[in-house]
């Protein structure tokens, strides 16, 4: 590819439906490509980048094997991805972020550092989800620190709501599990609930999940911590007991 494809391919991070204005789960600031960005683009988006296309991955051939795929949305700076691929090199990552500073930060991370469980594609995550992965492919979800969206008139926007939740059962494999963390309490007791209505997911701690070893503390999380917000857990299972 050239540079200038790349720059282009990086620039569209969206369908758009028409002239339909959808609900969107994040804002868009500072889109201008730096050249130290570019840099970076022009080195490492072949190898560790991905870009939306409306056909679905075919996993062995993006990381060459057949390990267990694990995706997280909305990885913001992505030391927290990074650290964890490290940590666990038996599972694969896709990271998917619209934010443009962070997914080209982690994007030199992957290239300086060599992580090759890693790739990562700057689209929004709903579209990426629907048309490039396929149903009960993924081993594990990760969402740390979603945006909050903490005014009532704002809820509409969260990142996490029944027909979000559903996508993502949809696309686990049997036993596969949904990670999140927030530090925001009405958030986290609201997603509990939802989890409970959604038939294919099951709730192994019944309440709010033990931290794991192995999640370094985010961006979000330190930003929470120092504001004296709880942190809580939320880990669930897609059942065994469901056909996809
Ligand atoms: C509050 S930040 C948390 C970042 C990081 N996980 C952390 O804990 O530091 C939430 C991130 O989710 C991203 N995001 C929100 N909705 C998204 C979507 N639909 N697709 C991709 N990224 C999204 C935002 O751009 C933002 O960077």
């Amino acid at each position: 590819m050239t540079d200038e494809e790349i720059f282009e391919g990086i620039d569209r991070i969206e369908i758009r439906e028409g002239m339909e204005r959808t609900v969107k789960s994040y804002v868009l600031r500072n889109n201008v490509l730096s050249d130290k960005a570019k840099r970076v683009l022009h080195e490492y988006m072949e190898k560790y980048g991905l870009f939306y296309s409306d056909s679905f991955l075919d996993y062995s051939a993006v990381f060459g094997n057949g390990k267990p795929v694990v995706i997280e949305i909305g990885f913001g700076m992505g030391d927290t991805t990074a650290e964890i691929a490290l940590r666990k090199p038996e599972c694969n990552y896709i990271g998917i972020e619209v934010f443009l500073q962070g997914f080209v930060h982690l994007l030199d991370e992957l290239g300086k550092r060599q992580i090759e469980n890693v790739r990562i594609i700057r689209f929004n995550a709903v579209d990426v989800l629907n048309h490039m992965i396929p149903d009960g492919s993924v081993s594990g979800f990760h969402i740390f620190f979603p945006d909050p969206w903490q005014k009532k008139r704002h809820h509409k926007r969260r990142l996490m709501n029944p027909a979000f939740l559903s996508l993502l059962s949809r696309k686990l494999m049997k036993g596969g599990y949904i990670y999140m963390v927030t530090d925001w309490e009405e958030y986290a007791d609201e997603v509990l609930s939802l989890s409970s209505e959604e038939t294919q997911l099951i709730n192994p701690f019944g309440g709010f999940a033990p931290p794991v070893t192995w999640r370094p503390i985010t961006k979000f999380e330190q930003k929470g911590m120092e504001k004296e917000h709880p942190i809580n857990e939320i880990w669930l299972e897609k059942a065994d007991l469901f056909d996809i």
